[in-house]
């Protein structure tokens, strides 16, 4: 079995590099990155020499070096991580966006078609649903949720969610789609949530919370996401969409909060900074298909997974320090700075 890998360089894709690696060491897995900002080729240092891996720098959307990696690799599988993750970014400059979220699905389906796989699977996220109240608990994310979207980036993963149900109803390829809430865990870009507030605690500066911090996120351990889809990829049936999500809803501010208590910092770094526009209130996924067709359940609990998630920050600043003092440093400014 030959799998291509897309955006296996950044956070979700690398933990999906190594956990299969380990739960299939027959495999043959090859890495396509562009090595944006978010991507980082020293992530995939322990497979980098091993004999059943390849890394391949290359842009999804650069339709010429995705086919000549199709002819040569042949891929059984393709699972699509690659794309602009961010939400304050794609506020800021929606363009590059639509450039790999959507047009870059677009190339990978197309070798798909033309050198025939069997399977293509979309990572996708619980953004497409847009929000929930914060008074109605009662209601979650179904696979039938409308989509309704609220950043440019939610509209990007939206819009290439339904090109790829359209590649399936028009050209019968052999698609599934998860949608997953937000992940956390090792090799998190420090411009998400919860590695920001690990890093600027640890610094002792201020840990800009967005409007009241009264959000809320239904937070994953990038791990029980891997398994997922790897559940999915083998098992899903073609043509379906998977929420996957642990009914782990948690308020960024009490989030920021753990992570004083665990450093042992004070909350008074804590600093309510103007509010993301058009900032979604509460996401929260029923997980209920994937358990009831799949079996899968999530592994990690939250304050287990929080704590793993502190200790390799504090275990691996070579990893994360050279980010946040780089190019990084100018974004911060940018986003942060009078705001
Ligand atoms: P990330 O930003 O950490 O990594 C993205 C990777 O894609 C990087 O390695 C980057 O170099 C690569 N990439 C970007 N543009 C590319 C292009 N044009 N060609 C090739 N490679 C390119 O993102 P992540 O958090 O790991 O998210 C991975 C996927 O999971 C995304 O599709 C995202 O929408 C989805 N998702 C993320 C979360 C979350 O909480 N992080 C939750 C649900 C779904
Ligand atoms: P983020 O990690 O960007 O993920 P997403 O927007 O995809 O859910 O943000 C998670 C939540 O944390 C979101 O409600 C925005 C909030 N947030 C802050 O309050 N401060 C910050 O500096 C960041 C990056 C996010």
């Amino acid at each position: 079995m030959t799998i291509i890998v897309t955006g296996g360089a950044g956070f979700i894709g690398s933990n999906f590099i190594f956990h299969m690696m380990e739960a299939h060491p027959d495999y043959r897995i090859i890495c396509l990155d562009k090595l944006t900002y978010a991507g980082n080729l020293s992530t995939l240092a322990p497979v980098l020499d091993k004999e059943n891996f390849r890394f391949v720098k290359a842009d999804i959307c650069d339709r010429e070096a995705v086919y000549t990696l199709f002819e040569e690799e042949k891929p059984d599988i393709v699972v699509n991580f690659a794309a602009e993750s961010h939400v304050d970014r794609s506020i800021e400059d929606p363009g590059v966006f639509l450039q790999t979220n959507v047009l870059g699905t677009g190339v990978m389906m197309d070798a798909c078609r033309k050198y025939g796989i069997t399977r293509y699977h979309q990572v996708s996220t619980d953004e497409v649903y847009g929000d929930l109240p914060l008074d109605r608990p009662d209601l979650f994310f179904t696979e039938e949720t409308p989509i309704h979207t609220s950043s440019p980036y939610s509209a990007s993963k939206a819009a290439a969610d339904l090109l790829v149900l359209a590649y399936h109803r028009t050209f019968g390829l052999p698609v599934t789609i998860s949608r997953c809430s937000n992940n956390y865990g090792p090799y998190h870009f420090p411009e998400k949530l919860i590695p920001l507030m690990i890093a600027n605690c640890l610094a002792e500066k201020p840990l800009p919370v967005y409007g009241e911090g009264l959000n809320v996120r239904d937070w994953l351990y990038v791990t029980d996401h891997c398994r997922a889809i790897d559940l999915i990829i083998h098992n899903g049936r073609v043509g379906e969409v998977y929420n996957i999500g642990g009914h782990n809803e948690m308020r960024n501010i009490d989030i920021v909060r753990l992570i004083c208590q665990q450093l042992g910092k004070s909350e008074d770094l804590i600093t309510y900074v103007t509010d993301r526009k058009g900032h979604d209130m509460r996401y929260a996924i029923d997980p209920a298909k994937i358990h009831a067709e799949l079996g899968w359940l999530p592994e990690t609990k939250f304050a287990d997974g929080l704590k793993k998630t502190i200790q390799w920050y504090l275990d691996n600043r070579d990893w994360w320090e050279p980010i946040i003092s780089g190019e990084y440093r100018d974004y911060y400014k940018k986003m942060y700075e009078n705001r």
